[in-house]
């Protein structure tokens, strides 16, 4: 079968998600949906003309059409506002729970063997409402934000040691908001941990600069937030399950019990192949570590329930 990727919202992530693929070439068929008329057409079409440049042989395309998606081994969900200056992730639970509230329900009628990875804001939340509206089993519905705070957190590292990131390895767990967990025992460069080679004062103001990364990048852009990062980091999630690669990124992830949490979407290390979220990694954490994920656990549940589902 063609390999098919869909995704959902023609802002200015899911059209970076679009590029994204089509650099990596992750799927013969990329498709690009939005309900905004002619938008994705107009989008995919400007993408499509790029590929003599580099070199893609599959095809991209933009519709309204939902049915579109059909087929699909993976669907985006990108729909929804972005925050403006002075906004938390959290202000926009309202207006996009309905946003993606509808996507869900397209994706269960017309994409039922998917799996699905839910890009907007407030994250975790969002997650939860596409799995309960989809119905889907946990392991095909997954949110994407570890991958993009951590690669936050590693390029912050390298950029304060002055060495390549590509050497950098270290995770962020927990909620995508302010409460996230950037793990500092557990963060290296090469092999070597970064409590060897960094101050306490150095790390901790990299730490801050994580959390906050997001929010940095709104005041900056000042009428969206970032997409270049957050689009590639989509695209390594939906490649590590569409070349069934056994990845292992962090992503939110319903959790049953894992680190003691029940019953929310939370950011953990897991392994992504063709079935999904094929496995939850579950480390041990000191009582510290646990303690701050639990908030997040506390506090996703309070989003859970402002979403009414
Ligand atoms: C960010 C948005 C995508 O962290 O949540 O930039």
């Amino acid at each position: 079968m063609k390999s098919k990727l869909s995704i959902i919202g023609a802002g200015a992530v899911g059209t970076s998600c679009a590029k994204w693929a089509m650099i990596k070439s992750v799927a013969q068929e990329i498709v690009l949906i939005d309900i905004v008329p002619d938008l994705a057409k107009g989008k995919a079409l400007d993408l499509a003309q790029s590929s003599p440049l580099f070199g893609f042989s599959g095809k991209i395309w933009g519709t309204q059409d939902f049915s579109a998606i059909k087929d699909s081994q993976v669907v985006i969900i990108t729909a929804g506002k972005p925050r403006t200056p002075g906004m938390s992730r959290e202000d926009l639970l309202n207006i996009n729970k309905e946003i993606v509230k509808s996507c869900a329900e397209k994706v269960k009628e017309f994409a039922p063997e998917s799996k699905v990875i839910v890009v907007s804001n407030p994250l975790d939340a969002m997650v939860y409402v596409v799995y309960k509206i989809t119905g889907f089993p946990k392991n095909k519905v997954m949110g994407m934000a570890g991958v993009l705070d951590s690669a936050r957190y590693r390029y912050f590292i390298a950029e304060a040691l002055g060495v390549s990131p590509k050497d950098v390895y270290a995770l962020v767990m927990g909620i995508h908001g302010d409460l996230m967990l950037p793990l500092t025992r557990l963060a290296n460069v090469a092999g070597i941990p970064i409590t060897e080679l960094l101050s306490c004062e150095e790390i901790k103001k990299i730490v801050k600069r994580t959390k906050y990364g997001g929010g940095e990048i709104v005041e900056y852009l000042k009428t969206g937030s970032a997409f270049l990062t957050p689009g590639l980091a989509t695209i390594e999630m939906a490649e590590s399950i569409l070349k069934d690669e056994k990845r292992v990124l962090t992503c939110s992830v319903y959790l049953e019990g894992e680190y003691g949490i029940n019953g929310v979407f939370l950011g953990v290390p897991v392994i992504l192949g063709k079935n999904g979220v094929e496995k939850i990694l579950e480390i041990k954490l000191t009582s510290e570590e646990l303690e701050v994920l639990k908030e997040c656990a506390r506090h996703c549940e309070e989003l859970i329930k402002m979403t009414g589902l």
